[in-house]
């Protein structure tokens, strides 16, 4: 064998090496997840590197996969799509054409992306919305709220519930034509934290007269506590979305300084005076017994007092829906939960549909046992994922029934 031949191999060998990872036995697409794991795991490298050569942000350079995703609205015979803005707020709404002329369904969708990347018009997105707005004869309302590390918490937040507001007053529903009992509101991941958020926040505004019938939460984010559930300790190295990534995007949301990921990474991100918080996450209590996978539960640790006044949006329920009293869920609406078997975030969906039906919300919890995290923005070419387009299907279906 020459040399070249010889390097050749070895390149082989070691591209192998870079693409294999271990995949959970269930997965319907094993090949897809891992090339889709090698791309994501090769833009994190590339995104370490630049940070460390102080070439740009972390999160600018996973924000190319945004860019490289993002469409123009495009209308066509059957929904008309457009960039807009609802109270300064940008949107994509897509409204349905040539249907019959009665009052209408709507959704208010929240992209998902660590609050920190994503955007309604990626590809992904667009095509749910679009097709949510053709199949249900529903107004869609894709809301593009400001990103970190450029903007913190609450500005995310805000963004969606100011534009959330401004769309349920009864006057702008009527120029859509949109019927006030039929309006739902629903996001993956960061976007189902936002989307809970705000349906928390929306129940109890007294300016707010309109009232949203449905709440859906892909995958969400809900909490800022224990990153050592069942959950964070099975999917720790988990493809999309490493425990790593996840804390990251937490502590982006929050702020600039690395100082609160190191916490975070140690469980110390806690003030001592927030312990009365902790029995909102117990998992030990909230999470069917199936769920625990043998796990033993240990009360999460504290960091220094200091902590608190450092970060005050952390333990806010605007940004952690989970750490409220049952008095706050009371009265929320109809509930769809998904949660992913092999997603970090896994036990906050769980946790949360535990505690909702506790105090009377009904709740719809679909647990997919055989996807990771993310799976919604994977249900088209180059890399699609059965469990994403049967996702799609059951909440399309699931709001055809009940919205
Ligand atoms: C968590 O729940 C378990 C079981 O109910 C209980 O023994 C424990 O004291 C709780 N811990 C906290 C911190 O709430």
């Amino acid at each position: 064998m020459g040399r070249k031949s010889l390097c050749l191999l070895a390149a082989s060998l070691l591209l192998a090496y870079y693409i294999y990872s271990p995949i959970p036995e269930n997965i319907g697409e094993p090949w897809t997840l891992m090339a889709l794991n090698a791309v994501f795991r090769t833009i994190g490298h590339v995104a370490t590197i630049a940070e460390k050569l102080g070439l740009a942000h972390y999160m600018d350079v996973l924000m190319v996969i945004t860019n490289v995703e993002s469409t123009a609205p495009v209308s066509d015979e059957k929904v008309a799509v457009t960039d807009t803005a609802f109270n300064g707020v940008p949107v994509r709404l897509y409204l349905p054409k040539g249907q019959p002329d009665t009052l209408k369904r709507a959704v208010i969708f929240v992209h998902g992306g660590g609050w920190c990347v994503g955007g309604a018009a990626m590809k992904a997105y667009d095509h749910l919305s679009r097709l949510t707005s053709e199949k249900l004869n529903a107004v869609v309302v894709s809301v593009e709220y400001r990103l970190a590390p450029k903007y913190h918490f609450p500005i995310q937040f805000e963004d969606v519930y100011t534009m959330a507001k401004y769309f349920l007053q009864s006057d702008v529903l009527a120029h859509y034509k949109v019927d006030p009992s039929r309006v739902c509101i629903a996001g993956d991941s960061a976007g189902g934290n936002l989307a809970a958020a705000v349906t928390q926040q929306l129940l109890h505004d007294s300016d707010n007269k309109v009232q949203l019938k449905i709440q859906v939460l892909f995958y969400p984010a809900l909490q800022t506590i224990d990153f050592d559930l069942p959950s964070y300790r099975d999917n720790r190295d988990m493809p999309v979305l490493p425990k790593s990534l996840m804390l990251r995007f937490f502590s982006e949301y929050f702020t600039t300084d690395p100082s609160l990921m190191e916490a975070m990474e140690t469980g110390q991100h806690v003030p001592p005076e927030a312990s009365h918080l902790f029995k909102f996450v117990n998992w030990s209590n909230w999470l069917p017994e199936k769920f625990k996978k043998g796990h033993v539960y240990t009360v999460p640790k504290h960091g220094n007092s200091k902590m608190g006044q450092k970060y005050p949006g952390l333990l806010d329920p605007r940004a952690a829906p989970l750490l409220v009293d049952d008095v706050k869920l009371h009265g929320l609406p109809l509930t769809y939960v998904v949660t992913c078997e092999y997603d970090v975030l896994r036990d906050d969906g769980i946790m949360y549909a535990s505690r909702l039906r506790e105090v009377g919300v009904p709740v719809i919890h679909e647990h997919v046992e055989d996807a990771v995290h993310g799976v919604l923005l994977f249900t088209s070419s180059p890399f699609i994922l059965s469990a994403g387009q049967k996702m799609v299907h059951n909440y399309l279906e699931l709001l055809n029934e009940n919205l």
